[in-house]
């Protein structure tokens, strides 16, 4: 028999009650399904196929206990249905691969057990991708004609729209957290080039995959009827770090620089608080400036080899902080030398000392970023 030309992917946990609609539904969705394909010419030389009514449904479970096998098993003799049961993981984006990985589809749509994503919409994604008018199809409530639930609460369109923004910065889509989407097996990445965490495994494929064309279909978006919700607390910190992970695979210069700068002021902060700490000790200021320099380096040197330079080889850690702490002195002369220079030999600064004191911080951080680039955290 014929591959089928499309795989429904279903992550599951705990959703047993939910898939006999989803199963019929989807089953009444694409039991018809047509697609005309072949070369496109439409030149009557008959590679022009019409191809109909080949579709397969998988279940991928994470060891839910809660009869789904039974329920599957009964469906799978009226439904061209299969359960992938995972035994040891739990996660949502590893269910979806794994799912994806016994398809056989041409094209593998993902969408929710809890129908919230229509079913009739299924053809729309993949019809563009059958066809080769799309690379990623995507179901998005932000859309002409797209919506969700009205008894969505605002606390959750709220946290939508904030999760929402950074995303678009990695995907033009108008809704980057959709969970009902579509692409063609064939270009899957290779899963070590895949590293998702919690709920946004559509998100990642798109990012990683660089999508020319992208098909967004409008979707109303239903709130389930039955079970509950998985998105926790959990997940929420989830996707910020995978989002930080994106960011990092996208702009991996940038996001270096970034966090070396973020990491450098927080060092500045334990900076101030051990000088401020010392003068109320009673120190004299010269010196409690020369001692708190020493914390705050080797908290900057610490976090910009486990954060910003891990990738880097590790070189050992003595001869390393020696020259961190080397580079940022020099770093710190310079920021100080050109503050005293602007403020004694430009008029302007003289007048303006906060702006030298940021031009000075400016210099320095430059001239710190390239010693730890080039020389202490060296490839
Ligand atoms: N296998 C497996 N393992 N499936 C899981 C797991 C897991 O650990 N956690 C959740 N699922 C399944 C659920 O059973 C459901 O079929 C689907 O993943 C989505 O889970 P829900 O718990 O219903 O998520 P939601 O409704 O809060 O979030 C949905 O809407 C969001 C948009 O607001 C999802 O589609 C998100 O991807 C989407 O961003
Ligand atoms: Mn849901």
């Amino acid at each position: 028999m014929a591959p089928p030309l499309v795989s429904v992917v279903v992550p599951t946990y705990r959703e047993a009650e939910n898939i006999p609609s989803l199963a019929a539904g989807i089953d009444s969705a694409l039991r018809g399904f047509c697609f005309s394909g072949g070369d496109g010419d439409g030149n009557g030389d008959g590679d022009d196929a019409t191809v109909s009514s080949r579709y397969e449904l998988i279940i991928a479970d994470d060891d839910s206990g809660d009869g789904i096998a039974d329920v599957c098993a009964e469906l799978s003799r009226r439904f061209p249905l299969r359960l992938l049961s995972r035994k040891s993981e739990r996660g949502l984006s590893q269910a979806v691969l794994a799912g994806a990985g016994i398809a056989r589809g041409e094209v593998v749509v993902v969408m929710d057990a809890d129908l919230s994503h229509p079913p009739e919409k299924i053809a729309e994604l993949a019809r563009p991708l059958l066809s080769g008018d799309a690379d990623f199809a995507v179901g998005t409530r932000y859309a002409e004609g797209g919506g969700a639930d009205k008894r969505w609460p605002l606390r959750r369109r709220m946290y939508s729209a904030v999760a929402t923004a950074p995303a678009k910065f990695l995907i033009p889509l108008s809704d980057p957290m959709s969970g009902f989407f579509a692409f063609r097996r064939a270009q899957l990445p290779a899963a070590a080039e895949l590293s998702p965490i919690g709920y946004k495994i559509g998100l990642e494929l798109a990012v990683k995959m660089r999508p020319e064309k992208i098909t967004e279909v409008p979707i109303f978006f239903r709130e389930r009827e039955r079970g509950e919700s998985k998105l926790n607390w959990r997940e929420k910190i989830n996707y910020l770090r995978h989002l930080r992970r994106l960011f990092w695979h996208r702009w991996p210069r940038r996001m270096e620089v970034f966090q070396f700068c973020a990491v450098g002021g927080m060092g500045m902060t334990i900076d101030l608080a051990g000088y401020y700490f010392l003068r109320e000790l009673g120190s004299p200021h010269l010196l409690a400036r020369a001692a708190a320099f020493w914390p705050a380096a080797s908290f900057n040197w610490f976090l910009n080899r486990v954060m910003t330079f891990k990738t880097r080889p590790r070189d050992s850690r003595l001869p390393q902080w020696l020259k961190f702490c080397a580079t940022s002195g020099i770093g710190f002369v310079c920021n100080w030398g050109t503050y005293a220079l602007l403020t004694s030999a430009v008029p302007f600064f003289a007048e303006h000392l906060l702006l030298a004191f940021f031009a000075g911080v400016l210099v320095g951080t430059v001239f710190n970023f390239v010693g730890s680039d080039r020389i202490v955290f060296r490839e």
